[in-house]
């Protein structure tokens, strides 16, 4: 098979599909309440992808190239009978991983059935083990006990666990420390993430980013850290390792040290529109052309276009202008 690749010669090798655009939680950088409150229009049903067309359009991704796919949201665990849908990606031949982002406040009773059905891996985001803290930031009540029994479950039920946290600065400084001391001792990777300017509704600005710089910074007055290599090319985290100990720790630093020139990701939206950008204001709308006559190969083709056309490199080239004027989607929209 040739290999499919952009215009800057970067291959098309992960998918990530979000399954749906609500979530529970009402984190305030992500969808915060003032703009994601009762009103807002979340997709109707009929609107979202079936499990059947998400089935065929992964087919033809992993027939041009795709190895990994990762489900995504909102928040993946309320999409009714996921395990079902990963029951259907996990026959894919070829596809060689299979992984999920979730905010795991449901996933104490789903990680069973979620590794029995083929899944392999969860990233799991959490913010702050202060309880008062993350339910300040998540909104909807929920605290960190629920979630890290979501998390000690999914280890029980085999499947490989690293936790997200967003670092925003004003928000959440002071658990830096705490979380590394937390999952070091579990045994789990962390990893940070610095905050981005998805979207149009989360008030980013520069002077709200924490750096891996400064994470590292403090995180060194604490733990003696080791650099591991990458696992793969167009990996997103730089990892280090707890010297003396297999844990690692890793840092997501797409505001001061991106990662476009290796980026290899395709994304599709929970309504079939396909995204070649985290940060694109315009998607292709492949549900159209799903639910129309054409048939697998005519489909390939216009996923071959569409990758092959691809310029994409928004984090290498964001300026404090371009972060306010751009026209973005939404996080929970597109999923991460
Ligand atoms: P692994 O397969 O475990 O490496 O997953 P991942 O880190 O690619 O995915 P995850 O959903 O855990 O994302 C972690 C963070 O990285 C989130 O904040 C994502 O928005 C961010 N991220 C993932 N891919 C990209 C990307 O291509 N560009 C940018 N700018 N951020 C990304
Ligand atoms: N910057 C960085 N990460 C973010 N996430 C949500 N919004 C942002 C943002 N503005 C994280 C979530 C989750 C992952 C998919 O993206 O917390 O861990
Ligand atoms: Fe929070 Fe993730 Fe839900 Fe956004 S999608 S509100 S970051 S849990
Ligand atoms: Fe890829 Fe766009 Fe993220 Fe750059 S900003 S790494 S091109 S998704």
């Amino acid at each position: 098979m040739t290999v499919l690749t952009d215009k800057f010669g970067r291959p098309m090798k992960d998918l990530r599909i979000s399954v749906i655009d609500r979530c529970n939680f009402r984190c305030t950088y992500c969808m915060p309440k003032e703009i994601f409150g009762r009103d807002f229009a979340f997709m109707p049903r009929e609107q979202l992808l079936s499990f059947e067309e998400i089935e065929r359009i992964a087919k033809l991704f992993v027939a041009l190239g795709i190895k990994k796919i990762r489900l995504t949201g909102g928040e993946p665990l309320l999409r009714r009978d996921l395990p079902v849908l990963i029951e259907k990606l996990a026959r894919i031949e070829g596809l060689e991983d299979i992984g999920l982002t979730t905010n795991g406040s449901l996933l104490s009773h789903m990680a069973q059935k979620l590794k029995d059905a083929g899944l392999k891996r969860v990233n799991v985001s959490l913010d702050a083990l202060d309880e008062t803290l993350f339910k300040s930031i998540n909104d909807s009540g929920v605290g960190p006990d629920r979630v890290l029994k979501g998390i000690q479950k999914a280890k029980e039920a085999g499947l490989e666990v690293k936790v997200n946290m967003v670092v925003k600065k004003g928000m959440n400084d002071g658990e830096i420390v705490p979380m590394a001391a937390y999952f070091k001792e579990q045994g789990i990777q962390l990893r940070y993430i610095e905050f981005m300017d998805v979207g149009q509704s989360n008030g980013w600005n520069f002077s709200k980013v924490i750096t891996k710089k400064e994470i590292f910074k403090e995180l060194s007055k604490h733990f003696e850290m080791e650099a591991v290599d990458p696992a793969y090319v167009g990996e997103v985290a730089k990892r280090y390792r707890y010297s003396g100990t297999n844990t690692e720790v890793g840092f997501i630093t797409s505001v001061s040290e991106s990662f476009c020139s290796s980026c290899t990701r395709a994304r599709i939206a929970a309504d079939g529109k396909m995204y070649t950008c985290l940060f694109a204001g315009n998607g292709f709308d492949f549900r159209e052309l799903l639910r129309s006559e054409k048939t697998d190969e005519e489909i390939k083709e216009e996923i071959r276009n569409i990758w092959s056309s691809r310029t994409d490199r928004y984090s290498d080239e964001r300026t404090a202008e371009s972060a306010k004027h751009k026209k973005k989607i939404e996080m929970s929209y597109i999923g991460g």
